[in-house]
């Protein structure tokens, strides 16, 4: 168990109610999702990591050869995304694990790919988790971002940035300026796809660059 407190509402959220209704919020995303993580170009043994794992919905979508570390600080969704897991009878290369992506517990350089969808927008630090991603990337290894992100202007970022102030209590914050998330990261965007019918939800392809 990771406890801290600025996660209390998000644990006591993903650990209760939100796992009954995630499966209905899932279903329309499912082609898309799949099509995000097709921009990833998996090579075999390819190590990955997936913060905020949840209860697994990336899982199916990814080769059987690559070797997978699945976190998050949700004890329900962790046992959701194992059960589902051993039914499918492919969860050999998987090892999913409680553990907050704020403070990863895996040494630098350790990953080929990292996949964050929908994630970004729940996690309280946005900046900091993605801090972590980058570090524990390989140079040139591929990190993959599934989320209801915006886009803005320096002048509405900065807004939104104070509204997340408070929003970050929350189990999800759909305010998050991606280039603010982003900024300062030895990273480049190499492409960018709608997530959705709408494009609320954004599918965006980064490499580490160092
Ligand atoms: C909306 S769910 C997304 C799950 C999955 N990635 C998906 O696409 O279906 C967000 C997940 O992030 C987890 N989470 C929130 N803050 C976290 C943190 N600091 N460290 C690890 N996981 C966290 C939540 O427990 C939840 O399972």
């Amino acid at each position: 168990m990771v406890f801290d407190i600025k996660n209390i509402i998000k644990q006591v959220s993903f650990n209760t109610f939100i796992p009954f209704f995630y499966p209905m919020m899932m279903l329309p995303l499912r082609s898309w999702r799949k099509n995000a993580i097709r921009m990833c170009s998996f090579r075999p043994a390819d190590r990955v990591i997936i913060p905020g794992v949840g209860s697994g919905y990336d899982l199916p979508y990814l080769p059987a050869d690559v070797v997978v570390d699945g976190i998050d600080i949700s004890e329900v969704m962790l046992g959701i995304a194992a059960t589902k897991q051993r039914l499918n009878g492919n969860g050999q290369n998987i090892r999913l694990s409680i553990m907050d992506a704020e403070k990863l517990d895996f040494p630098a350089n350790t990953f080929d790919k990292a996949i964050l969808d929908l994630f970004l927008t729940c996690v309280y630090d946005p900046q900091k988790a993605f801090a972590e991603v980058v570090r524990v990337m390989k140079p040139n290894g591929e990190i993959l971002i599934y989320d209801h992100l915006i886009r803005t202007n320096k002048w509405t970022g900065t807004l939104m940035s104070y509204m997340d102030g408070v929003m970050k209590y929350n189990f999800c914050s759909v305010i998050r300026p991606f280039d603010e998330i982003i900024e300062g990261q030895p990273v480049v965007v190499i492409k960018e796809i709608k997530g959705d019918p709408l494009g609320f939800i954004r599918g965006f392809l980064l490499r580490k660059t160092n």
